[in-house]
């Protein structure tokens, strides 16, 4: 089994009644069904908290036991220090995952403490991104067999 580790941060537990014309119609949950039907090879861990510092604990209770992380730390991409810097402290290699193009929204949206400590970023593509996201975590487990 490959084991993931998927962190979503503050308000993504809102996903689906959440300004849908932005993050779409979907709650997790129900996406996460259907990746977890997608990827029958994968042991999925799935954690959410609005708290930084929940989000800071649980990248290092993830971050050496793990084979990928998936981190969407949401609003707390663009302030968080703590949250870089955890994973620039830990061994399991992640992707930072945003529903939405952070780019093409607001300037405060376009700094990321996270970017230049990931593998990659995978922005805009909505839910889908988590998905991509996992498909590479596979690939990088196959190849590496
Ligand atoms: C987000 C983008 C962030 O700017 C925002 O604060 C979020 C969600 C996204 O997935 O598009 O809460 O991370």
């Amino acid at each position: 089994m490959i084991n993931i580790t998927i962190i979503n941060g503050p308000n993504l537990n809102l996903l689906g009644k959440r300004e849908p014309g932005v993050y779409g119609n979907e709650s997790f949950d129900d996406f996460l069904v259907q990746l977890k039907q997608a990827f029958p090879q994968v042991n999925f861990t799935y954690f959410q908290s609005n708290v930084e510092g929940e989000l800071v604990n649980a990248i290092q209770q993830y971050g050496f036991n793990q084979d990928g992380m998936i981190l969407n730390p949401a609003a707390y991409t663009h302030t968080s220090v703590a949250i870089g810097d955890a994973i620039a402290s830990i061994q399991t290699p992640v992707i930072e995952v945003h529903i939405s193009n952070v780019h093409a929204r607001e300037d405060f949206r376009k700094i990321s403490h996270v970017s230049a400590k990931a593998v990659g970023s995978i922005v805009g593509l909505g839910l889908r991104g988590y998905h991509l996201a996992t498909a590479w975590f596979v690939d990088q487990a196959a190849s590496q067999s």
